[in-house]
């Protein structure tokens, strides 16, 4: 998925320097999920994973990834509607996915809110989708929650439908990247008839879990081998960019406001957006103790100055640098132009001494 910072061309990098600096231990605390692209890779490595982040559809893709372990079967629900007679030859899952791909649109909280049609009263009508897609994503998203309403679907079954909608939207999105501002024209990917397809989930025969609450709350909710913190860089918060992928995770039908139609997120800002209190925050976590490594992601662009983190971590242990070379693509000019920039990557390895 479309996330910043998302971890997902770096894992194998900081999996590998884990094993390199022989940390041990299989509890791995993914401070700051987002994807749950971290904690994905170190499940399959057969870690145990505890997960949380502040956003809820982060939450949705971390029950679906991490604490799901197994292929939903989907029994009760294929007994209830007509899909299983005619797809005999699909299993469970891709059935239940057609099935919603076919499902009659509706005019729902999406179309209603984030397309032209919908929003033609306003003086700059919202051109996040197009109406067959909104509609779509509506009517799969009411399908998903009528199942569950019914007791038809498990949890674990809930969440993998979510999720598969949550990893689906970007693709039919018509945004640079991020959902704070729509594009005035539409972008060819935001006209492709929307599809719902089937996400891979990963197995697993260890106890994983899931919160959605600031990860700050559970630092003696277990014990950590790890804890791996990728925090935000800079000054800008998540729950902004992302705040339709939000709305369709909650489909709670939130107050909106303004061009992009932002319902609120007061109580989703991260402490790791001011240097102050990140810095502040980051040593209440080195403070606690109660794990054997903290393997910060980090880079020379971040808020917290490198000085600072050091003196934080040393005074707990021993604590190492590693850098990576990244490439990235910086959009300029409201993405008009891309260009190249190599930004160090940083890993920094603090061993506690206790
Ligand atoms: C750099 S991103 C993490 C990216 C992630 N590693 C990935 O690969 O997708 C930072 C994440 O931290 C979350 N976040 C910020 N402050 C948090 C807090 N106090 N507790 C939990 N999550 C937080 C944000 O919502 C955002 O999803």
């Amino acid at each position: 998925m479309r996330f910043i910072g998302n971890k997902e061309r770096l894992v194998d990098w900081i999996h590998n320097i884990i094993q390199e600096k022989e940390l041990e231990g299989n509890i791995f605390f993914d401070f700051f999920s987002g994807t749950s692209n971290v904690g994905k890779h170190f499940k399959s490595k057969d870690y145990q994973i505890i997960s949380s982040d502040l956003l809820y559809f982060s939450f949705v893709l971390q029950n679906a990834y991490l604490v799901n372990n197994k292929k939903p079967l989907f029994e009760k629900l294929l007994n209830s509607i007509e899909a299983s007679s005619n797809l005999l030859f699909s299993d469970n899952f891709d059935l239940v996915i057609e099935y919603l791909n076919k499902t009659p649109l509706v005019k729902g909280f999406i179309y209603q809110n984030y397309t032209p049609d919908g929003t033609s009263h306003l003086e700059k009508p919202r051109m996040y989708f197009i109406s067959e897609n909104a509609q779509k994503i509506d009517a799969i998203r009411l399908k998903i929650e009528e199942w569950k309403t019914k007791k038809l679907i498990t949890k674990n079954e809930y969440f993998i439908l979510l999720a598969c909608l949550i990893e689906c939207v970007p693709f039919f999105s018509n945004i640079l990247g991020v959902y704070a501002a729509f594009k005035k024209d539409w972008d060819v990917r935001a006209l492709k008839p929307l599809k719902l397809k089937r996400i891979q989930l990963i197995e697993s025969n260890k106890k994983h879990f899931a919160y959605n609450k600031s990860s700050m709350e559970l630092l003696q909710s277990h014990k950590y081998d790890i804890i791996y913190l990728d925090p935000p860089y800079n000054q800008r918060q998540y729950a902004p960019n992302y705040h339709i992928l939000e709305t369709i995770a909650k489909y709670d039908n939130p107050e909106i406001k303004g061009v992009s139609g932002m319902r609120n997120y007061d109580n989703q800002k991260s402490d790791f957006c001011n240097k102050i209190r990140a810095l502040n925050s980051l040593e209440e976590i080195v403070k606690s103790n109660n794990y054997k490594y903290i393997v910060l992601s980090y880079n020379n662009e971040g808020i917290m100055p490198q000085e600072k983190i050091l003196e934080i971590m040393e005074k707990q242990g021993s604590v190492e640098i590693v850098e990576y070379d990244y490439l990235r693509f910086k959009s300029n000019n409201n993405g008009l132009s891309k260009t190249k920039k190599y930004i160090k990557e940083q890993l920094y390895i603090l061993k506690n001494k206790a």
